[in-house]
C-alpha cells in the first residue's frame, strides 16, 4: 500500500514509518520538522519519500506524487509536549487543529483511509477510570490555565474525524497512553521517561512533580507503533475509537526510585529525587478502558516496563 504519515520525523512517527517500510508498503513522510529530526529516519532514508512542509498547509500536500495512490494517511504531526501547552496554547491549538483538518481534506480528496492520533488528554480533567470509553470531557475554565489547549485540540480533532466519517469518509482514532522508548526528547519540553532520564545522567538529579503519586499507564513505542499499524490496516474499523496503553499503573515516585536503580546500575551514580510543584490541569491517573482495543485489534501492551526502561536509558548514553 501507499502511505501517508504526518510528522513521520518525530517520536512516534519515525517508528511507525520504519513498521510500515519492514511491512513493504510505500512510504512518504510530511514534516517540518519543527520537532521531529531527519536522522530519526536516517536508517531508511533510501526507502521513502520525505516532504520538508507544513501539515497545516493544503500546498504541502499538492508536492505528493500521485496523491490519488495513497491507501492510507496515518495523521501524527502536532505540538506535544506539557511545557508547551502551557507556553504556546495558540500555537499549539492553530498547528493542532489546521493541521488535522487540512490532512483530513487531503484524506477525503483523494479517497484515502485516515488514522488521526488523538490523546488520552482529549477527555481533559475527567476522573473516570478506565479512561477512553464514551464518557464526557471535562475541561474547567478556561481563565485557570492553558494546559487543555493541547487537549482540546485532540477533543476537536476527534470531532471533525466523526463528522467526516458522516460524510463517508473511513476514519478511525487511536489514543497513545504515554508512550516512551528511544528517540523520546529528554529537553524540559519532552515527555516524564526521558526528561528524569536526561537529568539524572547530566544533573545526578531525578525531578518528580507534586507528591510524585500521580499515576500513568507508560506504553513502550513498539506496542504502540504495532496498534496504530494495526488500526490502520484492518477493515471496517471506520468511526472507532482504540486507546493504546499499558495496563500496568506507576506512580511517578515509584518511576523516578526504578530510573534511580537502573541509573545506578548502569553509570555507578546514585542520582537525587528532587520534589517540584507540577503543571495545572496535570492528571492524577490516566489508565486505559481496553477492551475495543483488545477485542477489535487483539492488542495489548506486550513490552514489560523494565525491559522499557533499560533499553530507554541505553540507548542515551
Ligand atoms: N508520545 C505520546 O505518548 C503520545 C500520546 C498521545 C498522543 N500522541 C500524539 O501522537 C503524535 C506524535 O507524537 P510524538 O510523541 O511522536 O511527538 P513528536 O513531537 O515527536 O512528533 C510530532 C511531529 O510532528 C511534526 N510537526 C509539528 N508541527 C508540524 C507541522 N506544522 N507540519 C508538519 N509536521 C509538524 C514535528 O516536527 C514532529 O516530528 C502527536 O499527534 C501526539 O499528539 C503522542
Amino acid at each position: 500500500m501507499h502511505v501517508l504519515v504526518t510528522g513521520g520525523a518525530g517520536f512516534l512517527g519515525s517508528s511507525l514509518v520504519e513498521a510500515l517500510v519492514e511491512s513493504g508498503h510505500e512510504v512518504t513522510v510530511l514534516d517540518n520538522c519543527w520537532r521531529g529530526r531527519r536522522e530519526n529516519l536516517k536508517a531508511i532514508e533510501h526507502d521513502i519519500v520525505f516532504i520538508e512542509g507544513d501539515a497545516c498547509q493544503a500546498s504541502s500536500y499538492e508536492r505528493i506524487h500521485d496523491p490519488d495512490r495513497i491507501d492510507i494517511v496515518y495523521h501524527l504531526a502536532a505540538i506535544n509536549g506539557t511545557k508547551w501547552f502551557h507556553e504556546e496554547a495558540r500555537m499549539v491549538m492553530d498547528v493542532n487543529l489546521n493541521s488535522t483538518l487540512a490532512s483530513l481534506q487531503f484524506a477525503e480528496k483523494h479517497n484515502a483511509r485516515y488514522v488521526f492520533t488523538s490523546s488520552p488528554e482529549a477527555y481533559g480533567e475527567s476522573e473516570i477510570m478506565p479512561l477512553g470509553g464514551d464518557e464526557s470531557s471535562i475541561f474547567p475554565a478556561a481563565s485557570q490555565h492553558q494546559r487543555h489547549a493541547y487537549g482540546a485540540s485532540k477533543y476537536l480533532g476527534e470531532v471533525a474525524v466523526h463528522h467526516a466519517v458522516r460524510h463517508g469518509l473511513d476514519a478511525r482514532i487511536v489514543r497513545p497512553f504515554n508512550g516512551y522508548g528511544p528517540r523520546l526528547l529528554g529537553d524540559e519540553y519532552g515527555q516524564v521517561v526521558s526528561m528524569m532520564m536526561k537529568s539524572a545522567l547530566d544533573e545526578g538529579v531525578l525531578i518528580v512533580h507534586g507528591d510524585g503519586h500521580q499515576t500513568r499507564s507508560l506504553t513502550h513505542v513498539d506496542d504502540l507503533v504495532r496498534g496504530i499499524q494495526q488500526a490502520g490496516e484492518l477493515e471496517d474499523l471506520s468511526g472507532m475509537s482504540f486507546n493504546l496503553g499499558s495496563e500496568r499503573e506507576i506512580t511517578m515516585l515509584e518511576l523516578a526510585q526504578q530510573i534511580s536503580r537502573l541509573v545506578h546500575q548502569e553509570t555507578g551514580t546514585l542520582p537525587e529525587l528532587v520534589f517540584e510543584q507540577g503543571y495545572p490541569g496535570d492528571s492524577k491517573r490516566r489508565t486505559p478502558h481496553l477492551d475495543t482495543a483488545r477485542e477489535t485489534l487483539e492488542w495489548n501492551a506486550e513490552i514489560s516496563l523494565e525491559q522499557g526502561l533499560l533499553q530507554s536509558l541505553r540507548s542515551m548514553l
